[in-house]
């Protein structure tokens, strides 16, 4: 049997007495499966990655990650091995330029100058914005930002990721890139998104949430085609079923 990588059992979360958002959530992920885990505004999904690696508390519940309880004492290792994508790039970097926010976790582990050099590099390459290189940050656009963001993970080569709405303000073409990019990996990704389109492309499973609960969690071609199901959890079709079916997107 494939080994579990990660665990929650019966985890519940609130950030207010009184006020769940995330309640008595369960699931775990064998091997190397990539699960989209999507859900209307608000219903928990960016709290339920930040809880993996300690942004928020596990109060209630555990989260297990490799055999690791997620407590104060194990962070350091979660995050080691964890490449976390924030949904909000300006909260993730921090450094002047591109090259020093990209190499700040691996000279931070340790790593002597050559191979931070090279690790900085292909993870630049990898998001096709080597380019940017010595840019500063704050001179950047919303969707440089988040390509940049990837490579501050990507240049720690994790062995599980956490991508929160990765595509957001990205064009078709740099989408597309990510979409390939993240179907080469062979480790697990938990993908928030509301691009259902992506999700269809890089997640064999789906983990649909609904007022603080798992809705529905299996085969993401089954969630992804139930019109009733998602709308009735405040979500639409994938625009690739939607314009099928000659329903216009709503404007945004
Ligand atoms: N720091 C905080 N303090 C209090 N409430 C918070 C805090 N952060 C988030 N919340 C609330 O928790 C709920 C879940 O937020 P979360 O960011 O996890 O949702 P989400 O599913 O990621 O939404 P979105 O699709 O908009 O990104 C929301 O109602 C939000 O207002
Ligand atoms: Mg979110």
């Amino acid at each position: 049997m494939e080994r579990r990588r990660i665990e929650f059992k019966d985890v519940s979360f609130s950030y207010e007495a009184g006020q769940k958002v995330l309640d008595r959530i369960t699931f775990s992920l064998q091997g190397n499966e990539s699960i989209g885990l999507i859900g209307a505004n608000g219903v928990g999904k960016s709290t339920l990655l930040k809880l993996m690696v300690g942004l928020c508390p596990v109060t209630e519940g555990e989260i297990w990650i490799d055999g690791l309880a997620v407590t104060e004492k194990n962070l350091p290792g979660i995050r080691e091995k964890t490449g976390y994508v924030f949904q909000d790039s300006d909260s993730q970097l921090f450094m002047t330029t591109v090259f020093e926010d990209v190499a700040f976790a691996p000279r931070n582990y340790g790593l002597g100058e050559e191979e931070v050099k090279k690790r900085v590099e292909t993870a630049l390459e990898m998001v096709h914005i080597s380019h940017l290189r010595e840019k500063q940050i704050y001179k950047m656009s919303g969707g440089e930002k988040k390509l940049v963001t990837i490579a501050t993970v990507l240049s720690m080569k994790p062995s599980l990721m956490l991508l929160d709405e990765p595509t957001v303000a990205l064009d078709p073409g740099n989408r597309s890139n990510l979409i390939s990019l993240l179907n080469g990996f062979t480790f697990p990704k938990i993908i928030t998104s509301h691009d259902l389109d992506m999700i269809w492309d890089t997640c064999e499973r789906t983990i649909l949430l609904y007022d603080g609960k798992i809705q529905r969690d299996g085969d993401t071609r089954e969630i992804l085609q139930d019109r009733e199901l998602l709308e009735d959890c405040g979500l639409r079709l994938p625009l690739r079923f939607a314009e099928a079916e000659g329903v216009r997107p709503s404007p945004a």
